[in-house]
């Protein structure tokens, strides 16, 4: 049995089989509980969607998406009413919690046939949330698949991103890819972060990360996957803070702000360099300098804040699609799981 919890513990011919048949069934389109485009492998099967946070596009496009494939979902979350759960091992449970993630898991394993799980950071001690501890307690005790849908990565988002990049540039291999951090009135989850630079190492484009300062490059371990996967493929991943070098020449821009880890837990001091930093908004001038780049966000995104209303309502965004597109691939995920 094998999880979905990380794109980095799958081979590239395994994503892009994947992102193959999410095309297939893109260009079969069809409405909610009608599954015969998309074929019945969930038929009879219910996927349980645990979100300790909120989402717009993940609850709806993994619902849509079991329904279509003959399925369908069971949401849970705190606000609906779910005992509060616990995480670790050996505690005594005399805090909030009212229930223990290992029978939850192995509970939920005997109703449903996959398990979704939202759980971002505490924000409180990045050592900490570096764990992942409830993606992997749901992991270790769940008997069916697992699918992350995002906890200090996203790993369906990436996949949605790369099959709207492939749709309009075809082959990934050797553009200039750069995450660009933008700035937020709060910090933010690094998890989009991190799964944009493993991607697009993965699929053979050339990696530069840009942010305000050393203290916002990402987490060593997805740097180093970024890197290696880079290497292996010819290139280099670029650590950059200068907006122009960083700009020129692009050929993706991918926005996204997110928190620095050395001040998980003590922000005052990160909002000072944060608010200093409104500059690194995508806007017209910046996309001037790039290879007529295409651009996106994961969304939700404030607008005119992290991107202007000229860039993301130009013909180069691609957030639509890629949100759309969150719908396809991560049928195609379900159905490689189950
Ligand atoms: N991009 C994304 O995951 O959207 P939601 O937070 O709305 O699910």
């Amino acid at each position: 049995m094998r999880h979905f919890l990380n794109t980095a513990d799958w081979s590239l011919p395994e994503l892009q089989a994947m992102i193959a048949d999410a095309r297939a069934m893109k260009s079969a389109p069809q409405g909610a509980g009608q599954s015969t485009a998309s074929g019945d492998a969930l038929r009879g099967k219910t996927v349980a969607l645990l979100f300790l946070n909120n989402s717009l596009r993940t609850r709806t496009s993994f619902d849509v998406g079991a329904r279509q494939l003959g399925g369908h979902a069971v949401v849970l979350s705190p606000s609906g009413g779910m005992w509060p759960l616990e995480f670790e091992d050996g505690v005594v449970m005399d805090g909030d919690a009212e229930e223990h993630v290992k029978e939850a898991a192995k509970i939920l394993s005997r109703y449903c046939d996959m398990i979704g799980v939202r759980a971002f950071p505490k924000f409180a001690d990045w050592q900490e949330d570096r764990k992942d501890k409830i993606l992997r307690a749901f992991a270790k005790y769940a008997d069916v698949p697992v699918i992350n849908m995002e906890t200090i990565t996203h790993p369906c988002q990436e996949m949605a991103h790369i099959m709207a990049l492939q749709e309009r540039l075809g082959d990934l291999e050797g553009k200039k890819f750069v995450l660009t951090w933008t700035y937020h009135p709060k910090p933010l989850n690094t998890a989009v972060a991190n799964s944009a630079l493993m991607i697009a190492a993965k699929f053979g484009m050339k990696p530069t990360l840009l942010c305000p300062t050393e203290e916002y490059v990402l987490d060593e371990r997805y740097i180093e996957q970024a890197s290696k996967d880079a290497g292996a493929n010819g290139h280099a991943l670029t650590i950059s803070h200068d907006i122009n070098e960083a700009y020129e020449g692009a050929d993706v821009v991918y926005a996204k702000s997110w928190g620095a880890l050395p001040f998980f837990g003590n922000w005052e001091p990160e909002k000072g360099i944060r608010d200093r930093c409104k500059h690194f908004i995508v806007n017209e001038d910046k996309m001037a300098m790039t290879n007529n780049a295409l651009v996106s966000h994961c969304l939700p995104m404030r607008r005119n804040v992290k991107m202007t209303d000229a860039v993301f309502d130009s013909a180069n965004c691609i957030a639509y699609d890629e949100a759309e597109n969150r719908l396809h691939v991560q049928k195609a995920i379900m159905k490689a799981l189950v």
